[in-house]
């Protein structure tokens, strides 16, 4: 039985774009995992996620890191170690927190969320202004602030230096603590250039992701404080994320960061690319503004989502519905030449 072999017949049959988290470990990738140095992490003994974790922090101007099987988990610790039961915490309304972590924070952490309406996904200190509460008894205290980069539903954008700035200074003013959800983090330092130390200086947590467009087939990591990711650990282990030889993983995600992470340039091109054939279709409307990284959205003039991406299926072409009329296309480093010429020819004959 091969593992590639499913791999080889999506590369024959289907573009599958419905996400960067469908890609599969390459041979190289498997190779590192198998010769990986692995001891048991709930006893701290596995050099190479040790390494990793210290590796990742030092990139990101933190003190430590901690390996999770998920962003959600990460996104979900970093919210339990910078609240208290009650608290409320600020974040756009497009968010992944919000919108797709099961109401997560309500029941691990006891979190009210205040949904903000942002501009694709992102917020500033306009949009800010006067959410903060908690000078009276009677309201909830806002500790922290959400920020999403890239965004995912907002359309893959990023922050640049200078919107960071502005938000740190508000999150100051306002003494509200930031958590930064990054599982697409490498795309934003790839499309902005910021040093990645950067957002070690803006955020009191920083989740990044391995499992997305970098093509590590699990894992994330939660970076901050020393004593904050000491207290994480141990909500990690409650929640069931205590891993044994987890270095396999971290293996595989330290390869991800080394070899794929350049690959990105070329998923952001196409990413481009496509949305200007979209943006020349008769039948689809999209705001090409909005594409700064990998993802691709776009809304439908005739007919609805739904049965778009079904004809999409149909010509062997795979994206996910994101709305009535809107879908979503996720470019990744598995696509090859010719499925992209393929993509874009099939685009323009179905909706010029
Ligand atoms: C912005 C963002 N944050 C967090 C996550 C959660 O990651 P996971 O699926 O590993 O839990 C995702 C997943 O796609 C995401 O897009």
């Amino acid at each position: 039985m091969s593992i590639f072999l499913p791999l080889e017949k999506l590369k024959l049959n289907m573009i599958d774009l419905r996400s960067d988290t469908i890609t599969r470990p390459t041979v190289e990738m498997l190779e590192v995992m198998i010769s990986a140095e692995v001891g048991d992490d709930v006893f701290s003994e596995d050099e190479t996620v040790n390494r990793f974790q210290h590796k990742i922090a030092t990139m990101f101007g933190m003190e430590a890191g901690l390996f999770v099987p998920s962003g959600t988990m990460s996104n979900q610790l970093a919210l339990k170690v910078l609240t208290q039961p009650g608290d409320e915490i600020l974040i756009e309304e497009k968010s992944h927190v919000y919108n797709y972590e099961t109401g997560g924070a309500a029941f691990l952490s006891g979190l009210q969320i205040q949904p903000v309406k942002g501009v694709h996904g992102k917020l500033d200190p306009d949009i800010l202004e006067h959410r903060k509460r908690g000078e009276f008894d009677w309201e909830p205290n806002t500790t922290v602030l959400c920020l999403e980069n890239t965004t995912n539903k907002g359309g893959g954008t990023c922050y640049s230096k200078e919107e960071l700035n502005n938000l740190k200074q508000f999150a100051s003013q306002e003494e509200l603590m930031i958590h930064l959800d990054g599982a697409r983090i490498w795309n934003a330092i790839t499309a902005t250039g910021i040093d990645a130390s950067y957002f070690g200086k803006i955020a009191d947590t920083v989740s990044v992701c391995f499992s997305k467009g970098l093509g590590a087939p699990i894992g994330s990591m939660l970076l901050s404080s020393g004593k904050r990711i000491k207290k994480a650990r141990r909500f990690r282990k409650m929640w069931g994320g205590g891993m044994r030889q987890v270095g396999l993983l971290a293996a595989a995600a330290n390869y991800a960061v080394e070899h794929h992470w350049p690959l990105l340039v070329e998923d952001h091109r196409r990413a481009k690319a496509f949305g200007e054939v979209v943006h020349n279709s008769r039948k689809l409307e999209i705001d090409t503004n909005s594409v700064e990284t990998n993802i691709v959205i776009f809304d439908v003039l005739e007919g609805t989502a739904i049965e778009v991406v079904s004809l999409l299926e149909e010509e062997g072409i795979r994206m996910v519905p994101f709305g009535p009329k809107t879908i979503r296309a996720t470019f990744h480093h598995q696509i090859s030449n010719s499925q992209f010429a393929r993509l874009l020819e099939t685009f323009s004959t179905l909706f010029s």
